[in-house]
């Protein structure tokens, strides 16, 4: 068996702040510049015993069932697609990421697409590239006293609310569910009378069996012919071709696109889509959310969730087994940290172990999601190492682990 020889491991070039979170938490780190993946990963797993990973590194069952020692995986992204998230909750991974650290990032390109939309910046840039000058005001507008239209009044939607009405504008929005509007916003009664009288229709819902192709010819159809749309929340909920029709034949005035329903996986792979050669599109890459700054939260977050996992065995914001949120633990007092099958039974299995050996159990927490339990116990020290193997041993144990007085 490979000898552990740090904390945690990180890869694809996680951002710097991580470490320093991590150091100050007595964590020892080990790095790998890329992602990995097959024996390597493996490998690599086997001389850690905590992961951080970005979107590129894929964490399947296979290589968690490999991994028997891994204790948490720390996404430092936004995303966790690339991880198996009910394997690993089938063995007791707990699974951290970073969902609003780009949520300023998102909102901010956003606001520079309207103005951009609105002044035709894009392609009056792109003509003078190629040589030709086209001063002119016309189809040129300030944002002024014009209508944004936010669908989807989240964490983003609701912060280009306040950022559009400090330029003057007037907001609309709609949401499936009834939320606080910002400032002077208004709340639209369906999609359809929000597409009816925005200026520029934002997109910022999920992607959701609900929001596939919310954006189609039958929507593009109800906006204004001066309208612009703009897309930068997932691939799959605007129809690229319809949208293409819809600029072509004049029924929108104009686009700006960073997310697709296919991306390519790396930056050398060629990427095609139904918009590109318009001039009136901003196409991006799917860089709304890609700042150092939200870069630098993101890696900060991730790394204060990882080391209080560790530390404590706080589990909240976990996105794949029960949240649990634990004070630090008495420095006198054992904390066993238990993941079991959640069936009937495996509390006075534990009770009776602990009772046995004459110690007193001084606090204890439990949460169960579906299948997985999540039990924390405080008790006294226990002499030997009977009582540990046997909770160990239990036929439900999925997991544990043991924070021990120094
Ligand atoms: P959020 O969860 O805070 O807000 C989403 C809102 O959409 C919620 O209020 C929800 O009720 C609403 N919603 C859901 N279905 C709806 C529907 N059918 N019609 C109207 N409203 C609906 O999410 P957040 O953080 O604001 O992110 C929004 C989107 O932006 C997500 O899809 C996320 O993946 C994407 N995103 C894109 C990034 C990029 O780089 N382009 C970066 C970060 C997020």
């Amino acid at each position: 068996m490979a000898t552990i020889d740090s904390d945690i491991l990180l890869l694809e070039s996680i951002h710097p702040a991580a470490d320093e979170v991590l150091i100050q938490e007595g964590l020892r780190i080990s790095r790998v510049d890329g992602s990995l993946e097959g024996d390597d990963l493996v490998n690599r797993i086997a001389t850690t015993r905590m992961l951080g990973i970005r979107s590129k590194t894929r964490i399947t069952r296979e290589i968690i069932e490999r991994s028997t020692h891994l204790q948490a995986i720390g996404c430092f992204c936004i995303g966790t697609n690339q991880v198996d998230l009910e394997a690993a909750a089938d063995h007791g991974v707990t699974v951290f990421n970073s969902p609003f650290s780009n949520t300023r990032s998102v909102a901010e390109m956003t606001l520079a697409e309207i103005i951009s939309l609105h002044r035709r910046l894009f392609d009056r840039s792109m003509r003078l590239h190629q040589g030709r000058w086209d001063k002119s005001a016309t189809a040129a507008h300030e944002v002024r006293g014009r209508t944004l239209g936010i669908v989807g009044y989240g964490h983003i939607g609701s912060q280009i609310s306040v950022l559009a009405e400090s330029l003057g504008m007037r907001v609309v929005f709609h949401d499936i569910l009834p939320v606080m509007p910002m400032g002077n916003a208004r709340p639209c009664k369906s999609l359809d009378a929000l597409l009816e009288v925005a200026d520029v229709v934002t997109i910022h819902v999920p992607e959701t069996e609900g929001t596939r192709n919310l954006i189609g010819a039958a929507q593009l159809e109800r906006m204004k012919s001066s309208a612009a749309l703009i897309n930068n929340a997932r691939g799959s909920v605007v129809d690229l071709d319809a949208l293409r029709t819809a600029l072509e034949s004049g029924s929108i005035a104009g686009a700006a696109i960073d997310v697709f329903p296919e991306e390519p996986r790396s930056n050398s792979v060629e990427f095609a889509c139904p918009l590109a050669g318009l001039d009136n599109v901003i196409l991006t890459p799917h860089i709304g959310g890609s700042t150092e700054e939200a870069q630098e939260q993101i890696a900060a977050e991730v790394a204060v969730k990882i080391s209080r996992f560790d530390h404590t065995g706080t589990t909240t914001a976990a996105v794949n087994v029960p949240e649990v949120e634990l004070p630090v633990r008495p420095a006198d007092q054992v904390r066993i940290l238990h993941f079991h099958r959640n069936v009937p039974g495996v509390l006075s299995k534990m009770h009776a172990i602990i009772a046995e050996h004459e110690v007193n159990i001084t606090a204890e927490y439990l949460r169960s999601t579906g299948s997985l339990s999540y039990l924390i116990m405080d008790c006294g020290r226990l002499k030997g190492t009977d009582a540990l193997q046997r909770l160990e041993s239990l036929d439900e144990t999925i997991r544990m682990r043991v924070l021990r007085p120094e």
